[in-house]
Formats: structure tokens, C-alpha cells, sequence
């Protein structure tokens, strides 16, 4: 796991306990790293890949960034929502990010599709340890979206491994 991001409170009326606030804060910030890391980790394999499927790879890959790109705006903004600052650039992604660097010699089809699947694999067991974290700490609002989160990406691992499972 990346190291704990810095977290801001802004003043707001949000009536959530702001020690709840805070953890909550700097677990968002983990998971919208991750978000910004995933959603160009996709692009990447949308436009580098090659292979005799490339079409349908190809889109799935775009598919794939503009569903990240959605959680990157749900995450950010139940970040600010809780009186947080987010932390949305690239260069703070890729300090907070829970991936490892996505290569970018890769071309090889089956090897995106494997690359991702791990990825895809890694962030939704933070999903899981955040949507515990916030269950935990009383905060029913971000457990919700994390577990929503959570279903989409255990989805989008379900359609990558499709292509090398057969059994
Ligand atoms: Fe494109």
C-alpha cells in the first residue's frame, strides 16, 4: 500500500465526525490515486496494443478508462464532500497509487489484457480493505460508493480474464 496521503479539512456543515472525515479523507485520496493510475494504464493499452483480436481489445481498453474516468469524479468528489482537498494530478497519483508502474514497452494483446487483469485484481482488494475501513468507522456513504466501485471493477476483471480462461 502507498504511503498515508496528506489530508486537508476545509470548514463545511457536513455534520460526519471529523475524525471520520480525515480517515475517510486519506482513504479516498489512496483510491482516486489508483483511479487516475488505472484510467490511463487503459489508454495506454488502447493505444499500444497490437494483435489479432486488435479491434475488440481496442475498444474494450476504451471502455475500460472512460468507467475509470466515472470513478475518478465519484471519488474525488466524495473526497471535497467530506471537506477534503483532492489531490488529482498526475504527479500526486503517482505517489499515492496502490499499482505497480504500468510498462510502456508493452504490445502484445494477451499480455494488456494480463497486465490489467492484475491491476484490476490489486485495486479491488483495496476496495475491499477500504469498504471494511469505512464500514468500521461509521461512515455508511463511503462504504456505498467504494462497494459500488468495487462491483464495477470486479466486473471489468471478469471481462479482461475472459480472454485467457477456459476453464
Ligand atoms: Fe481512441
Amino acid at each position: 500500500m502507498a504511503k498515508k496521503p496528506q489530508v486537508t479539512l476545509h470548514p463545511t456543515k457536513n455534520t460526519e465526525n471529523e475524525n471520520v472525515r480525515a480517515s475517510m479523507i486519506a482513504l479516498l485520496q489512496t483510491h482516486l490515486a489508483t483511479a487516475i493510475d488505472l484510467s490511463y494504464s487503459a489508454k495506454q493499452a488502447h493505444w499500444n496494443v497490437k494483435g489479432p483480436n486488435f479491434m475488440s481489445v481496442h475498444l474494450l481498453f476504451d471502455s475500460l478508462h472512460e468507467e475509470a474516468e466515472g470513478y475518478v469524479d465519484s471519488i474525488a468528489e466524495r473526497l471535497t464532500a467530506l471537506g477534503g482537498q483532492a489531490q488529482g494530478t498526475v504527479q500526486a497519483a503517482s505517489q499515492n497509487t496502490v499499482l505497480d508502474p504500468y510498462p510502456t514497452d508493452l504490445v502484445d494483446s494477451m499480455g494488456h489484457l494480463k497486465r490489467l487483469a492484475d491491476n484490476y485484481a490489486r485495486w479491488g482488494s483495496a476496495l475491499r480493505e477500504g469498504i471494511s475501513e469505512s464500514d468500521e468507522a461509521g461512515d455508511d456513504l463511503t462504504a456505498d460508493l467504494l462497494t459500488g466501485v468495487g462491483r464495477g471493477v470486479d466486473k471489468s476483471l471478469y471481462f479482461l480474464e475472459s480472454h485467457f480462461q477456459t476453464e
